[in-house]
């Protein structure tokens, strides 16, 4: 179907299913013991022991039957495999990328790019952190600067594009530190961390011409690109016409080069590449690549890793497949909406988010209400979700002290192709069994904090 459909059809899925896995619904019992040995962090509990998965939208996606089939013409070759050029035939086509190279996944990519634009004492600012993407110009030596508009830290405001760049903001921090102090500037669409938030073109448009005024690099977590690129057609006058390929190209032009987790948009359950402009950039990527990945035409993946890559970006760019995944999300927040629970709003494109801060005002930060509300949603249902809030944000490296950041939330995230709605009812009847009972929580103390990306392997213990 066209965007120019004239009937205005509801939304379905783009597809029929073929194969099923089974899923199980525990007892309470079961759960509260599993959620306790999992030190009350959702990352540490067994897939087998959750009855549906948001925890991620992340390699949890359903490949098409195309892509199976792909799958079997992997050409496993250690060097030259022909899906690597199909694949970068892709990157090209869609992305109007010339260079690329691919990695096992996004972190890999921005470990890589972090090592080749940082020079230790740079700044990077970009449209909100992002935890790996953080920590990656941290350990090359930079700072991470936020100059996302003010509206991203506020979850009820209703901005169309709550991933844009404050251009003032932008423009003080260069005149403060010199342009020669930063790295690069960047943009992720959907912006995660402030809730899956889109960045509008004209927004785009301007930060590049403050970067090219001051000659600054400009990058982009192209993670999900596509998702950002549907709601600029639906939010931004001049795009309803456009294809979401033909905005994605436009999108991807303002930039100097890309980095990507293949695991989100490009409907797969692993990958990742990096993508430039810049030949000197790309020159040093391949020389990377092969230290910390593989040879730069495998870069850690499978040749039918490749293939199902290559074939998944023929696929997210249908108009059918995105306008499905993104309603689909939709549908959630308006269910949960009509309980009155408190969400970040508009409704991002991967997960709905929910505000721990308001739900459970009773907790203080310090007994981390977030990640409280993860663990009584599993124990209610089975449903795993995430935290994205003050044990996500960590320590200040200076002060030790917890990062408190204006956004305690919880992510519900959906993968592609995967559920159905009636699984979301379930979750939102939950959700909404949780809130009404909400008084009677108790928050969570940390006896266990790893070093790196704390949120991943933390554990905690009841407050009794
Ligand atoms: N950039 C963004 C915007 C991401 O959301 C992620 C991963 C990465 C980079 C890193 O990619 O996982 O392939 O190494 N986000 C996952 C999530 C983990 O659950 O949101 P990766």
């Amino acid at each position: 179907m066209s965007k120019k459909n004239p009937l205005k059809r509801s939304w379905a899925e783009p597809f029929k299913i073929k194969v099923v896995e089974p899923i199980r619904m525990t007892t309470r019992d079961h759960r509260e013991k599993a959620i306790k040995e999992a030190g009350y962090n959702s990352f540490l509990l067994k897939s087998e022991d959750v009855y549906i998965d948001l925890l991620t939208d992340s390699g949890t996606n359903a490949m098409s039957d195309r892509q199976w089939a792909g799958m079997m013409v992997g050409d496993e070759a250690y060097a030259g495999s022909k899906n690597f050029y199909h694949l970068e035939d892709n990157v090209k086509k869609y992305y109007g990328m010339p260079h690329f190279v691919p990695t096992h996944q996004g972190r890999a990519a921005e470990h890589i790019i972090s090592q080749i634009l940082i020079t230790p004492g740079d700044f990077v600012p970009g449209n909100m952190y992002f935890t790996t993407t953080r920590l990656h110009q941290e350990m090359a030596g930079a700072t991470f600067v936020d100059v996302i508009i003010d509206e991203a830290h506020d979850p009820q405001n209703e901005h169309p594009f709550k991933g844009n760049i404050d251009l003032q903001k932008l423009e003080d921090f260069i005149d403060k530190v010199g342009a020669k102090k930063i790295a690069y500037v960047f943009m992720a669409g959907t912006v995660n961390m402030a809730g899956g938030q889109p960045f509008s073109m004209k927004n785009l448009k301007e930060v590049q011409a403050v970067c090219e005024k001051h000659g600054v690099r400009l990058w982009f977590d192209a993670t999900r690109a596509c998702e950002n690129a549907f709601f600029i057609q639906e939010k931004e006058e001049r795009y309803q016409d456009k294809t979401i390929t033909e905005i994605l190209k436009e999108m991807c032009s303002c930039f100097e080069g890309i980095w990507v987790s293949a695991k989100k948009d490009l409907l797969v359950n692993i990958g990742g590449f990096l993508a430039t402009k810049d030949e000197k950039v790309y020159e040093k990527a391949r020389n990377m690549v092969v230290v910390y990945e593989g040879l730069h035409t495998y870069g850690g993946l499978a040749g039918r890793d490749l293939e199902a890559l290559a074939r998944g970006i023929e696929e997210m760019v249908e108009y059918d497949h995105i306008r499905a995944r993104i309603k689909q999300v939709e549908y959630c927040g308006v269910e949960l909406e009509k309980y009155d629970i408190p969400l970040v709003k508009p409704f991002g494109g991967h997960a709905i988010f929910l505000d721990a801060k308001k739900i459970l005002e009773h907790i203080p930060m310090n007994e981390f209400p977030a990640q409280t509300l993860v663990a009584e949603i599993y124990m209610d249902s089975g449903v795993r979700t995430m935290e994205r809030g003050v044990v996500s944000a960590g320590r200040d490296a200076e002060t030790g002290e917890h990062k408190y950041p204006e956004l305690e939330l919880v992510r519900m995230t959906f993968p592609r192709r995967v559920y159905t709605q009636a699984h979301i009812d379930v979750t939102v009847e939950s959700v909404a069994a949780i809130f009404a009972d909400r008084k009677s929580i108790k928050g969570l103390k940390m006896v266990y904090e790893p070093e790196y990306l704390r949120f991943f392997q933390a554990r905690f213990e009841r407050i009794v």
